[in-house]
């Protein structure tokens, strides 16, 4: 383990992930949720460290222990509060995985009291669109070296491709999700895109899977970053 720490392909290289769910608070007790474990995110986060990385695990709500190695993690609740720490952190990272599921919406308002049924009436929650994360590391005068994910339930590819031009990033993981498979699973599949091609990563262990990213980001970053 202490070889990996001094040897590693990402020795020295301040690595900020993001990982599981946002909570968006609708009053006291409810909220609007994504089904998002955190596990591929968690397992991200430990291959960087395990391959020498200075990490910063920004976490929405989870049930996962901090994985070893880790340097800092912060705890979040909402996209707002994940986008100004991600903003924050992202300042002083070289490469910014973006691994968490980001609810793309949020109640306008959030109601002081626990809201009580209305006699049968259908309930209308208005929703405000929340900051696209990514996005704005992307507009950062000296961004990180940006990697999204993509979890499609049809036309993995094509979204995926177009989100790596749409956010501007240098590598996007792009998996198929529902029937199964993803979500709250121990393992997935993920095809990795970038500049320079794709890569399909077979069905296996999330901490497999987490190694082979973690490798072909180390090996894009500093072909990138001489
Ligand atoms: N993301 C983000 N901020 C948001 C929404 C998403 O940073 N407000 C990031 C996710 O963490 C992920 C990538 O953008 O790395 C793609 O997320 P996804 O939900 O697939 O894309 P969206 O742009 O939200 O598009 P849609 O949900 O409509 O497919
Ligand atoms: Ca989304």
């Amino acid at each position: 383990l202490a070889a990996s720490f001094n040897d590693g392909p990402l020795r020295g290289v301040r690595v900020l992930i993001s990982a599981g769910p946002t909570f968006e608070d609708i009053d006291p007790v409810r909220y609007l949720g994504n089904r998002s474990s955190g596990r591929m995110g968690y397992a991200v986060a430990a291959a960087a460290a395990a391959a020498g990385a200075e990490v910063c695990l920004v976490s929405g709500p989870v049930c996962l222990d901090t994985p070893a190695g880790v340097a800092r993690r912060i705890d979040v609740r909402s996209a707002q509060q994940m986008y100004d720490a991600v903003l924050t952190e992202a300042r002083a990272s070289d490469i910014y995985i973006a691994a968490a599921a980001v609810g793309d919406y949020r109640p306008k308002g959030v109601a002081e009291h626990k809201m009580k049924k209305r006699d049968g009436a259908p309930l209308t929650l208005e929703l405000a669109e929340n900051p696209d994360i990514l996005a704005a590391v992307a507009a950062l005068d000296a961004s990180p070296f940006l990697v999204g994910f993509a979890a499609e339930t049809r036309d993995v590819e094509t979204y995926a491709r177009d989100k790596l031009e749409r956010k501007k990033l240098d590598m996007i993981a792009a998996n198929q999700v529902g029937g199964g498979l993803g979500f709250e699973a121990e393992d997935n599949a993920l095809t990795l895109i970038d500049r320079q091609g794709s890569e399909t990563l077979p069905r296996c262990d999330k901490r497999e899977l987490a190694q082979a990213l973690i490798a072909r980001i180390a090996a894009q970053f500093h072909a990138q970053r001489p």
